[in-house]
């Protein structure tokens, strides 16, 4: 896999990988990616093909933990519904606020491959694939090369990296802990990776020889540059596309990335059951328990309304640690002032 531009705009599941996004920054010959998690499969196609046009776009999937060789499936499996029944007693009075119902827990539970297996079929069409959350077994890898699809695993440590490599990815995305959104740990139960990023990008560099992009607090040419010294083929950027006028972050999102001056993100798991960077609000005092993707299901209602009703308390606000730096503006302008370093 070869990155001809030195810019990836990096997937962001949930509304802000928009498909005006892509189709922008594909235009500048960079690399564009759809966020194909939490969406079916028929939609992740169709929007696919509503962008192809535009130049290169990759489309970013959740790895589900039954396909995920990382999980330690005994261990994921304790006590999980009564963990999950815990927490949903601590967000019922979140949901009375909002006058949102909650999912029963095993409502959460009902439907956890995030159509998995139909994505992975309708992926024959994508040249370019990622994975996060997980490693799949090195059988899909080779399924997806039939097709010609290039696929990338985002990765959190030199372990994973090694691992991914082993599996047959064709390249990395190394996300330092400076990301906004999620971690892309591979174990669900696993304790994220604290060496910041170049010294991550270094460690990858040591083990691995396949290309790999950085991710994770890159808000400037600058940034861009030091990745790049660090051996990284390109850099990918979220916070800093996140309120650009294509992109699909809620207003609310927007105008908490503008106005909340504190520089201030943490992570978390009370969103979703895996760890998170996000600006820090009320919700997140909450502990959540390493349950995904049903911490999720349980939370959606409570995050949904809050956006809603412009309630800043309970719900995610994705933040790198470089959100002060963030621009508006067009992504062209933007991916072009990126790389001009
Ligand atoms: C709002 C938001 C949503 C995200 N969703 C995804 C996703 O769906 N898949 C994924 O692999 N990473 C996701 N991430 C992580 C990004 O792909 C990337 O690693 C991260 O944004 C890089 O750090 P930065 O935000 O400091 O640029 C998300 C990040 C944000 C901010």
């Amino acid at each position: 896999m070869e990155f001809r531009h030195p810019i990836v705009a990096a997937p962001m599941a949930g509304g802000p990988s928009s498909n005006e996004l892509a189709r922008a920054v594909a235009s500048t010959g960079a690399l564009g990616f759809l966020g194909g998690g939490n969406k079916t499969a028929a939609r992740v196609a169709e929007d696919y093909r509503s962008v192809a046009a535009s130049g290169d776009v990759g489309v970013n999937l959740f790895v589900p933990d039954a396909a995920n060789t990382a999980v330690d499936v005994a261990k994921s499996q304790q006590g999980r519904a009564e963990k999950l029944a815990a927490f949903r007693e601590e967000l019922l009075p979140f949901a009375q606020r909002l006058g949102v119902e909650l999912p029963t827990v095993e409502q959460a539970g009902a439907d956890v491959s995030d159509d998995w297996e139909a994505k992975l079929e309708a992926a024959v069409e994508w040249p370019i694939v990622s994975f996060t959350f997980g490693l799949p077994g090195p059988e899909l890898f080779q399924r997806l090369h039939e097709s010609n699809t290039d696929v990338g695993v985002t990765v959190t440590s030199a372990a994973e990296a090694r691992n991914a490599a082993d599996h047959g990815a064709d390249f990395l995305v190394v996300q330092g802990p400076e990301a906004g959104g999620h971690r892309s740990v591979h174990d669900p139960l696993g304790v994220p990776e604290t060496l910041e990023l170049a010294e991550l990008l270094d460690a990858v560099h040591a083990v691995v020889d396949i290309p790999f992009v950085a991710a994770g607090g890159i808000m400037t040419p600058e940034d861009v540059h030091k990745v790049r010294a660090h051996g990284a083929s390109a850099a990918a950027v979220g916070t800093a596309l996140l309120l650009t006028d294509e992109a699909g972050s809620n207003a609310l999102h927007r105008y908490m990335l503008r106005t909340d001056r504190s520089g201030i993100t943490q992570l978390t798991r009370v969103f979703s059951g895996r760890v998170s960077r996000s600006l820090v609000n009320e919700l997140m005092s909450l502990d959540a328990p390493a349950v995904y993707p049903e911490v999720n299901a349980l939370t959606v209602p409570i995050k949904r309304a809050a956006i809603e009703a412009r309630d800043p308390r309970s719900t995610h606000l994705f933040a790198g640690t470089g959100y002060l730096q963030a621009r508006t503006g067009s992504a062209v302008e933007i991916i072009e002032w990126l790389a001009s370093s």
